[in-house]
């Protein structure tokens, strides 16, 4: 997975009594952290570092180090450590579909929050995936309560409400075709959680996503840092998906993340892209690296037109899992989101995609990250076709 080491690890683990922070092969390091770095006297160096002999051993621990020893030049890094990560009491999920199910399952298998409800217009949709998850609790032995609705006042309470609610794209449409259905949709269960969850944060993956989120930003007045869009760290997942199979290497071994729109204008991240710790260009050729771009950017339609009805929900079910994680502290670093800039990148007024760190209450801060001058175009030419197509003035 994509590490992103930003100022705030370095600072954490300055206060945990570190001197040394390990650069792990793949991991972006901003130039902010760099900067932090020095101030605070914490020298960064690059790893895996050889790790003192242990005394006390296992399978696993044997493993390792036999790996170590037929790889020297690379070993894939372990994600970031777990960190003491906190439980919800309550998300709830405005769809209960294809991505609303597999949220809910993946958040109960994580065992994240004492509830989830599940929310859908569909008659006994909800109900029935509920009881369903319900019923594999005596195996996985999860606490979270399932329950389906539904009335969308039945939000209520919800430290998180993801809302998936909304048509789909059939072959040959657009993300954007749907404006202005899914933003009825989106401004219903805006009135729902303003009146019912006035403190949540709201995660939005209708489509089209940028879009989605800044009208439910309009429609429920909430602060900025209480409203993210999903879709970074899919369409991330999927360049990287697309870089490990070109390379010929695992998804591990590559660190990769998209910016800017979930759509045509997507942004993948060439530049700061990884794969083993090293630049695309010592693995891939221009054409090979520009056929990545384009299967990350064209990922979901692929899908969609296999299906022939309805889009991806697997990969975008975890993605949501990422956000989640991010947000109770299960993973650290940043991670893209699409959030409302406020002058971060130079863009102002529009929701895009960037790196940011996300706590319990939704956005700490936006990750800075040094972009290469076509990539900041690129950012800035999503930012004027999201506002375009929202009917903003630039
Ligand atoms: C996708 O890209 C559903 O937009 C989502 O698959």
């Amino acid at each position: 997975m994509a590490r992103i080491v930003g100022s705030e690890l370095i600072e954490d683990a300055r206060q945990r009594g570190r001197i040394v922070f390990e650069i792990l092969p793949g991991d972006i390091v901003t130039d902010v952290a760099r900067e932090t770095a020095e101030r605070i006297g914490l020298r960064l160096v690059e790893g895996p570092l050889e790790k003192p002999q242990s005394v006390r051993s296992d399978g696993n621990t044997a493993m390792r180090r036999q790996l170590y020893k037929r790889s020297a030049r690379w070993v894939a890094p372990r994600s970031a450590p777990a960190m003491k990560a906190s439980r919800f009491a309550k998300i709830a999920l405005i769809g209960a579909g294809g991505v609303g199910g597999n949220v809910a399952h993946l958040a109960a298998l994580a065992d994240m929050a004492d509830e989830i409800i599940l929310i859908d217009i569909a008659p006994g949709l909800a109900a029935a995936t509920a009881l369903d998850l319900n019923h594999m609790s005596g195996i996985t032995g999860a606490r979270t309560r399932c329950t389906g609705a539904e009335d969308l006042s039945m939000v209520a309470g919800a430290d998180v409400v993801v809302v998936t609610a909304g048509r789909a794209r059939a072959p040959g449409m657009t993300r954007a075709d749907l404006i202005n259905t899914n933003a009825r949709v989106i401004r219903s269960a805006a009135e729902a959680i303003t009146s019912s969850a006035p403190n949540a944060v709201v995660i939005v993956i209708t489509n089209p996503l940028d879009e989605m989120t800044f009208e439910m930003l309009r429609a429920t007045q909430f602060p900025r840092e209480r409203v993210l869009g999903m879709a970074g760290t899919l369409d991330s997942s999927r360049f990287r998906h697309a870089l490990a199979k070109a390379a010929g290497v695992t998804p591990a071994d590559v660190s990769a993340i998209t910016l800017g729109s979930h759509g045509e204008e997507m942004a993948p991240i060439t530049s700061l892209a990884r794969i083993k710790g090293r630049r695309l260009e010592r693995f891939l050729t221009d054409d090979q690296i520009e056929a990545c771009v384009k299967d990350a950017v064209t990922g979901g339609g692929q899908v969609v037109a296999l299906k022939k009805s309805g889009s991806a929900t697997i990969a975008p079910a975890h993605s949501t899992i990422e956000l989640l994680n991010h947000m109770r502290g299960a993973t650290s670093g940043s991670v893209p989101v699409s959030v409302l800039l406020e002058g971060e990148y130079g863009i102002s007024g529009v929701v895009v995609g960037v790196p940011a760190h996300l706590g319990r209450s939704g956005l700490i801060e936006v990750e800075k990250l040094r972009l290469s001058q076509d990539e900041t175009q690129a950012l800035h030419a999503a930012a004027d076709a999201i506002r375009n197509r929202l009917g903003l003035s630039t």
